[in-house]
């Protein structure tokens, strides 16, 4: 049975496939409105959410399948003690798939090791966001049109940003992608993926000022300072606004630079650049959907020949 726990866990040719898949959901939705008839998808969240878990379940829907779940630890019986051990053993009993959502690290892998159903990461503490990530590669494709070739801002809270870890590992497979990495020093990557980066001679650099690489980057990924895996309130409050993107900011950017961000944004980017025609965030959410339709389906097994019909 297949899991889906980090971007890595399918190969570039799987992932060109879920890409295709999704967007051949995108224009012919109705082709794809009763798939997974009979179906059910748990949500199993740990952690707050909104666009991962509601767009999880907008995906099910809109195959013809039912969902089911519970949105935090405190409604489930974690709050007694229980396991996720346990729990996914129980859930393996009600429902087809499910998509987890938890607060440490490794936690969906730890399901994954006794479940009888596909488990789906939907986020582990600061460590992967593999659904997020496959929307951010639908979105920089359909943008750009291409994967490879081009140089990518990631901005904000590096070291807690499951999104961030997720992306760079995800686009460090196609040729010729760069990396600038701008952030303040108390935020940069964590050293395991810093390590990996190096050793393996991907292209990347450093910074801490967004407008002197401006000019140099196709994608801007911008996020959160993630306030929740903080330990001292103080150093979340001094560093919570190191970063905030303005249309003044933007007139140094290529005019076919896009802004991306995993939402929620907080004060990382100002209201006014919503208008700018580079913002595709929202579009994003909207990806998000058919990326996790394309993701049910294929760990289903129920993607077979539905892009040749
Ligand atoms: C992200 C997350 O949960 O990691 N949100 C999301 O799923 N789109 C980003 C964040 O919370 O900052």
């Amino acid at each position: 049975m297949r899991h889906l726990l980090s971007p890595l866990d399918f190969s570039l040719e799987e992932v060109s496939h879920m890409l295709k898949l999704a967007q051949d959901i995108m224009r012919n939705p109705e082709k794809y409105s009763h798939v997974c008839d009979g179906k059910k998808l748990a949500t199993l969240f740990y952690e707050p959410s909104t666009r991962t878990r509601l767009s999880f379940e907008a995906a099910m829907l809109n195959l013809g399948g039912k969902t089911l779940g519970f949105q935090s630890a405190d409604s489930s019986s974690a709050s007694k003690g229980e396991s996720v051990a346990d729990t996914i053993r129980v859930v393996s009993c009600y429902a087809d798939i499910c998509a987890m959502r938890h607060p440490k690290e490794g936690a969906p892998l730890v399901a994954s090791h006794y479940s009888r159903i596909p488990v789906i990461n939907a986020g582990d503490g600061g460590h992967n966001h593999p659904t997020q990530t496959f929307t951010d590669l639908l979105t920089i494709l359909e943008l750009k049109g291409r994967l490879d070739n081009m140089t990518i801002g990631l901005c904000g809270d590096l070291k807690f940003g499951r999104t961030v870890h997720s992306l760079i590992n995800a686009m460090k497979r196609y040729p010729n992608v760069s990396f600038i990495l701008i952030s303040p020093e108390e935020l940069k990557i964590p050293q395991y993926l810093r390590d990996e980066l190096l050793s393996e001679n991907y292209n990347f650099k450093e910074v801490s000022n967004l407008d002197d690489v401006m000019g140099e980057l196709d994608i801007l990924y911008m996020t959160r300072v993630q306030k929740e895996r903080f330990f001292n309130e103080e150093e979340y409050i001094r560093l919570k606004n190191s970063f905030i993107l303005d249309c003044k900011k933007l007139e140094n950017a290529k005019k076919d630079m896009y802004i991306l961000h995993p939402l929620p944004r907080v004060n990382e980017i100002a209201v006014e650049v919503d208008d700018d025609p580079r913002a595709a965030y929202f579009k994003q959410v909207q990806n998000g959907v058919y990326v996790r339709m394309a993701l049910i389906l294929i760990l289903l097994g129920l993607d077979k020949g539905m892009l040749e019909q």
